[in-house]
């Protein structure tokens, strides 16, 4: 939907950056700006800051930027149109609203509905004579009634038809089924259940809607787990199972698993915080989700290879949103849900008490790929814990791990301490290297973060943030930019940013850089913050205006005049290759 740019100066006339950020962050003041740990990375020291002048964030540090907008977009991971319908409602603004907004509401609020029938109906089918084996193999998964109740679950008769004719007598439709994926049409466009023969259970999400279905087969039939695939309520990489429950919890943190049935065992168990991300990998919007609600993860994987290896993935997502991170360490049982039953609740919570932080598992997982009852694989060992233990900032962390790796693997003390500080030497000595050769080449600063944004012609370029700087705080400067056209700029994103401001500005209207949030993408409102950033003198902006714009122009001469000396090469060789 396009949202009407008076709409949008009535939400920015009425937004004050500092206010709305303050909300989220607890902000500092020095000089004329405020100050913060970014919200968007982890981090000890505050490089965040927003410019109560220009309305604008920016992160020296990961260098996310923007205005209102763009900070409601990366805060709530929230689209254009929801963000500004976020600071609509702070600022106590009715949002327009489209016909087709209106009528994809609709279809969404229909969704929902048709969802909660279905799955109030797989649930009656429980109780019926013909789910006996449903019934069955549930208690032999050691669930409960109450369990079953409390996660809704429920059993999807095998039946080609069975949802189809139940709904139809709800008065939904074939295209209602489609549309929630609870049928499947074959090539004739006849529609069958996409679920039959399993038990459900249902995906419900934040506000209690029925998103989605997941579906067991009762035996070793192949595929073991059926799940709805995305609809327009449901997207399996933003939706954790049983997080409706989880963000009630008093535990203080989350437990992540790989499935249904672990969630559900621990939840069985008393561990009402865990949740499972469902038939997909983790991803950074679960771990956003998951960061609103905590501020530690335990990870619940499967012991296996594969449960390993998605732990550590899982270990820098999570990390990466600034959440922390701990691993359990579950032996003797191929997941948690085989665990608890073996072992029991107690039994987990111990688990849970010791479950490692992530150096411990770290290290735990070097030791595992060596043989340290030989020498050579010792040494190999020592290297790889001790290019881990280097990596940690604390002396005292330092202290403890290499302690414990050197233990672990027989070898002396010592031995390891040296090791440790060789590779802090080494890196503190690359990293000085990279300092210095980024000091020697002032213009990699200059550079655009995003590799696909990197400048070609540095001189053009710079003169090119200027004009943008300057126009978008004023736009009437524009009126003396009447011989410069986009397509005189070097840079493609500046040339486009200063191609809007310009048709805008014929149009009337001023431009800022939440009028430009919805036509360019995050990492290059994030750049254009960055460029405003830089200290401008408001003095003399005419002046400086002119320059740049003989500085554009005169590169762009000598650009095309290199092209056209290609050309004419290109055109030479050619009549020399084939003489007529
Ligand atoms: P149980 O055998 O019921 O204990 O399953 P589990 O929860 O231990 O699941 P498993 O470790 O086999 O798989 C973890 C998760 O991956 C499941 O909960 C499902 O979400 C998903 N999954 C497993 N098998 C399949 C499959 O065949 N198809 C799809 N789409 N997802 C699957
Ligand atoms: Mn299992």
């Amino acid at each position: 939907m396009a949202i009407p740019d008076s709409f949008l100066d009535e939400v920015n006339a009425r937004t004050d950056i500092v206010d709305l950020v303050s909300s989220y962050v607890q902000l500092q003041k020095k000089g004329s700006r405020y100050w913060a740990c970014c919200p968007f990375h982890s981090e000890k020291t505050p490089s965040f800051c927003v410019s109560p002048d220009k309305q604008m964030y920016y992160c020296f540090g990961c260098h996310k930027g923007g205005g209102a907008i763009s900070f409601v977009m990366e805060e709530e991971g929230a689209g254009f149109v929801d963000a500004v319908a976020i600071l609509a409602q702070r600022a106590g603004l009715q949002m327009p609203e489209a016909d087709e907004d209106r009528g994809r509401q609709k279809q969404r609020e229909r969704l929902y509905a048709l969802n909660r029938e279905a799955a109030r109906y797989f649930n009656q089918n429980l109780s019926s004579p013909q789910a006996e084996n449903a019934r069955r193999y549930l208690a032999d998964r050691g669930l409960s009634r109450r369990t079953i109740t409390n996660f809704g679950m429920g059993y999807a008769f095998n039946q080609w038809d069975a949802l189809i004719k139940a709904m139809a007598e709800k008065g939904y439709s074939k295209k209602d089924l489609l549309d929630a994926g609870l049928v499947v049409a074959n090539q004739k466009g006849n529609i069958y259940d996409r679920f039959r023969g399993r038990v459900i259970f249902p995906i419900i999400d934040l506000r209690g809607n029925v998103i989605g279905f997941g579906g067991r087969v009762l035996d070793d039939t192949k595929p073991k787990y059926l799940n709805s695939p995305d609809t327009p309520v449901y997207n399996k990489s933003k939706n954790l199972f049983a997080m409706n429950i989880a963000k009630k919890s008093k535990a203080g943190r989350l437990i992540l698993t790989e499935g249904y049935m672990d969630t559900i065992s621990l939840h069985q168990g008393g561990f009402d915080c865990a949740v499972a991300s469902l038939g997909t990998s983790l991803t950074e919007d679960h771990a956003r989700l998951m960061a609103k609600y905590t501020k530690e993860v335990v990870l619940a994987y499967d012991g296996d290879a594969a449960g390993v290896a998605a732990a550590q993935r899982a270990i820098g997502i999570l990390s990466r949103v600034g959440l922390e991170v701990r691993v359990l360490n579950v032996t003797g049982a191929k997941d948690p849900d085989e665990f608890i039953k073996k072992y029991g609740r107690a039994a987990f919570q111990k688990l849970l008490d010791g479950s490692e932080g992530q150096v411990e598992y770290r290290l735990l997982q070097i030791q595992k790929k060596y043989d340290l009852t030989e020498d050579s694989q010792k040494v190999e060992y020592l290297q790889e814990a001790a290019r881990l233990i280097a990596q940690l900032s604390s002396p005292v962390e330092r202290e403890i791990y290499g302690g414990r790796a050197a233990a672990a693997a027989g070898v002396d003390r010592k031995a390891m301490d040296d090791e440790v500080t060789r590779q802090r030497k080494r890196s503190s000595w690359q990293q000085r290297r990279r300092e210095e050769r980024r000091a020697m080449t002032p213009t990699a600063n200059l550079q655009p973060e995003e590799r696909k944004l990197r400048y070609q012609n540095m001189r053009s370029a710079m003169a090119e943030e200027g004009v943008i700087a300057l126009t978008l705080m004023d736009s009437d400067l524009l009126a003396l930019a009447d011989d410069l056209s986009p397509e005189q700029f070097s840079s493609e994103l500046l040339g486009r940013v200063y191609g809007i401001l310009r048709e805008r500005w014929q149009e009337g209207k001023s431009s800022t850089l939440d009028n430009l949030t919805a036509l360019l993408a995050p990492e290059e409102i994030s750049h254009l913050t960055k460029i405003m950033q830089q200290p401008q003198t408001r003095a003399n902006n005419e002046r400086a205006l002119a320059d740049y714009i003989k500085t554009i122009q005169s590169e762009c001469v000598k650009r095309q005049v290199a092209d056209d000396s290609d050309l004419l090469a290109v055109i030479q060789r050619k009549t020399m290759e084939e003489p007529k």
